[in-house]
């Protein structure tokens, strides 16, 4: 099960990949929880991508195609995976299909979260993250146990730096000029499925299990 998330910042990739993860048992990539991870631990990796992601830019596809490559190799991934957050470029999208089809593979599906803009920019706002595992919550929709703890690791949970409205704003104009051409890219291929993200989390995840269990 190969699995790429397709969707606006905000639009619950990530909360929606936490959740195949855990059915299906496949491992939850997220280049943004890679970066967040090196940004937080100080690598160079970390500094160079951490004056794009404050604005609400784009990370430059050459810190960030060999990364996934190589990832995707690794053993936990022999199953599959899901991608959240990769490709968000044409040219991501073209070297990841050039690294399967070397080994006469493809994607399976690609599935696009649809969330309008508007909804977003307000959820964004209540959303809390823990950078130690990834997990991501919002303060009405999906709290933690406990106020600002981690259910998975017990770490604080904090509001990520790109979260402010108006660098929200721009990650959302850089979607819709980046990212957006990748859902004609996989149309043209028959790879996307659309789901209705703006429905309560567990009914988005209901139609993704349909699209998977086909
Ligand atoms: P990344 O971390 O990927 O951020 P993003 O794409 O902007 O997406 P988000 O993580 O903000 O949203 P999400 O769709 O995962 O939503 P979530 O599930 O959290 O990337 C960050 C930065 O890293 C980029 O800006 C870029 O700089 C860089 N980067 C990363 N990958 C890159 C790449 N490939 N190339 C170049 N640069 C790259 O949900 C959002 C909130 O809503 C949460 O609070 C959640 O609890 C809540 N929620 C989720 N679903 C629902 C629902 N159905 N109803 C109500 N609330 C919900
Ligand atoms: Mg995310
Ligand atoms: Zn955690």
């Amino acid at each position: 099960m190969k699995i790429i998330m397709l969707g606006a910042p905000g639009a619950g990739k990530g909360t929606q990949a936490d959740m195949i993860t855990k059915k299906y048992n496949v491992p939850h990539i997220s280049t943004g929880d890679i970066f967040r991870a090196n940004i937080k631990n100080g690598t160079e990796l970390g500094k160079k991508a951490k004056g794009y992601m404050d604005q609400g830019l784009l990370v430059p596809d050459s810190l960030v195609v060999d990364l996934v490559i190589d990832r995707i190799h690794q053993d936990d991934c022999k199953e599959g995976y899901v991608l959240d957050g990769f490709p968000r470029t044409i040219p991501q999208a073209e070297a990841l299909d050039a690294a399967l089809a070397a080994e006469n593979e493809e994607i399976d599906a690609a599935i696009d979260v649809e969330v309008p803009d508007d909804n977003i920019v307000n959820r964004m706002s209540g959303r809390r993250a823990c950078l130690k595992c990834g997990a991501t919550y919002h303060i009405v929709y999906n709290a933690p146990k406990t106020e600002g703890v981690c259910d998975n690791c017990g770490s604080e949970l904090v509001q990520r730096e790109d979260d402010k409205p108006e660098t929200v704003l721009n990650r959302l104009s850089v979607y819709h000029k980046e990212t957006q051409p990748l859902i004609d890219y996989y149309n043209q291929k028959g790879k996307v499925a659309e789901i209705d993200g703006t429905q309560d989390l567990n009914a988005v995840f209901a139609d993704i299990e349909k699209v998977l269990n086909k």
